[in-house]
């Protein structure tokens, strides 16, 4: 049905036309929490040559707990959002006090850090410890609401909460971390806010919105 078939063609594809990212290369805890908060509000582009100078200077957690501030700040320069990297030193420290330096495999412990809000956790947990949770942003949101034509306002918490146990359902067992790749990739490459590229999409054929002929006014969303 409509759903399985999203999550075995969505997978395949992506197994196909994953994009070789730095952050891909590892799955260390450490890489993947950096490079998702670097990604919060950057572009994947811009976050490439910032994330490897990041990492060759703080290579591990607790490199990057003992470094001076000020040079942690040096290397966000021009990244803007500064408050993501002090709040990403701070819960380095948090880990190396509370955990010994390691990022625990723990929904509980993960969403405690400092600057880690619900998504983040979803990412870190799903692509770092391959756990079945959502990862649920603005990219993910359009895409759900486009296959599954879902016209609730996605500035609503129900909305993005109907969202994340959607993708719980979704997730195939065991591939947490590649299926949540996935949807963000599709999201990226392919079902784009603008003339979304549909013909060469990988579920097209089952996409309610697209069949509706609204792929191009979905999500709806209301001003911020
Ligand atoms: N955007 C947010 N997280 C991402 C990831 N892990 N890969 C690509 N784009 C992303």
């Amino acid at each position: 049905e409509q759903r399985r078939f999203f999550s075995r063609e969505l997978l395949a594809w992506y197994m196909g036309n994953r994009r070789d990212l730095p952050w891909r290369k590892h799955r260390d805890p450490y890489f993947i929490w950096v490079s998702e908060i670097m990604l919060q509000q950057t572009r994947v582009d811009t976050v490439i040559p910032y994330f490897n100078r990041f990492i060759e200077r703080f290579p591990t957690l607790q490199a990057l707990a003992d470094a001076p501030e000020e040079d942690v700040l040096k290397h966000w320069e021009g990244l803007g959002y500064y408050s993501r990297a002090r709040n990403l030193q701070q819960a380095a420290r948090q880990v190396v006090e509370l955990h010994g330096g390691r990022i625990p495999d723990d929904r509980g412990a993960v969403a405690a850090l400092k600057g880690v809000g619900p998504y983040t956790t979803g990412a870190i947990m799903s692509i770092a410890f391959n756990r079945p949770e959502p990862a649920v942003d603005g990219n993910v949101m359009r895409v759900l609401s486009r296959y599954f034509l879902i016209e609730e306002d996605i500035m609503k918490g129900s909305t993005r909460a109907g969202m994340e146990e959607l993708v719980r359902d979704l997730i195939p067992e065991d591939r947490a971390s590649d299926f949540n790749q996935a949807l963000m990739e599709l999201g990226a490459l392919v079902c784009t806010p603008k003339s979304p590229h549909c013909l060469t999409c990988p579920v097209m054929e089952h996409c309610e919105g697209r069949l509706a002929g609204r792929e191009e006014t979905l999500p709806v969303k209301t001003k911020a």
